[in-house]
């Protein structure tokens, strides 16, 4: 189309070229989620461990999406005497990255998206909970489950390919934690991710504590 070039004015030009931008990134991101399936399936994705602060993670992952947020407002609850937690820097962002992105996808513009952080066992608890529709309850069991959509009609409103759930809750198996829907209803949904304070290695899955909220409560 841009070729058309002197037929087109500068404002039909600069709506191409953004409408090809978003969907540079659009294949990007779809390119980047199959990588990351195809490692994690092939168990080739190894570990890299530095100590780190979810808190920062968190607030990162915040400042990327803002620009991608629809008037929605975010508010990061931590508990400031959380340690830092030996583990693998970069997948916790990436799971993150995917929660508060549902969490924005999911919600209409203008409401809250709520990041709290709490010790939990001898790791962090992070729950990122929004203010959309929620999930319905027979879909709620099969949302982390690959290319698993509540609505995969060509139609639907948002984008996306289901992989995003099934990929935090591979990531999280490998960093020895758990990445869990905590409740969802008309009120909004709530998903919880715990990382555990000690890196894997040693430290079967199996043994990760079942969660609690009593300690996200305040
Ligand atoms: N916070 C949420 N509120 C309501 N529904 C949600 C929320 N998070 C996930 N879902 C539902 O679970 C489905 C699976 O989520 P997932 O992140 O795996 O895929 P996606 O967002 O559709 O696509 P992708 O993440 O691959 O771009 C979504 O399609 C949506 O129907
Ligand atoms: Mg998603």
């Amino acid at each position: 189309m841009l070729q058309l070039g002197s037929q087109l004015d500068e404002e039909q030009r600069r709506s191409f070229l953004q409408a090809a931008d978003r969907q540079g990134d659009r294949l990007r991101r779809l390119i980047e989620q199959l990588l990351s399936v195809a490692r994690l399936e092939s168990h080739v994705e190894p570990l890299t461990l530095s100590p780190v602060s979810v808190e920062q993670v968190a607030r990162h992952v915040v400042d990327e999406l803002r620009a991608s947020a629809h008037g929605h407002t975010f508010d990061l609850r931590f508990d400031p005497s959380l340690p830092l937690i030996e583990t693998d820097e970069a997948k916790v962002h990436q799971i993150l990255s995917n929660l508060v992105e549902n969490a924005l996808k999911y919600s209409p513009p203008d409401t809250r998206v709520t990041i709290r952080g709490a010790r939990m066992g001898d790791g962090v608890v992070v729950s990122v909970e929004d203010e959309g529709r929620g999930i319905p309850e027979e879909a709620q069991e099969r949302v982390f489950d690959r290319f698993y959509q509540v609505d995969s009609s060509a139609t639907r409103s948002v984008g996306g390919t289901g992989l995003g759930l099934y990929i935090c809750r591979k990531l999280a198996d490998l960093l020895g934690g758990r990445v869990w829907l905590e409740r969802s209803g008309p009120e909004g949904t709530v998903f919880r991710l715990w990382i555990p304070g000690v890196p894997p290695t040693g430290r079967p899955v199996a043994e990760a504590p079942t969660p609690t909220v009593a300690e996200l409560s305040r």
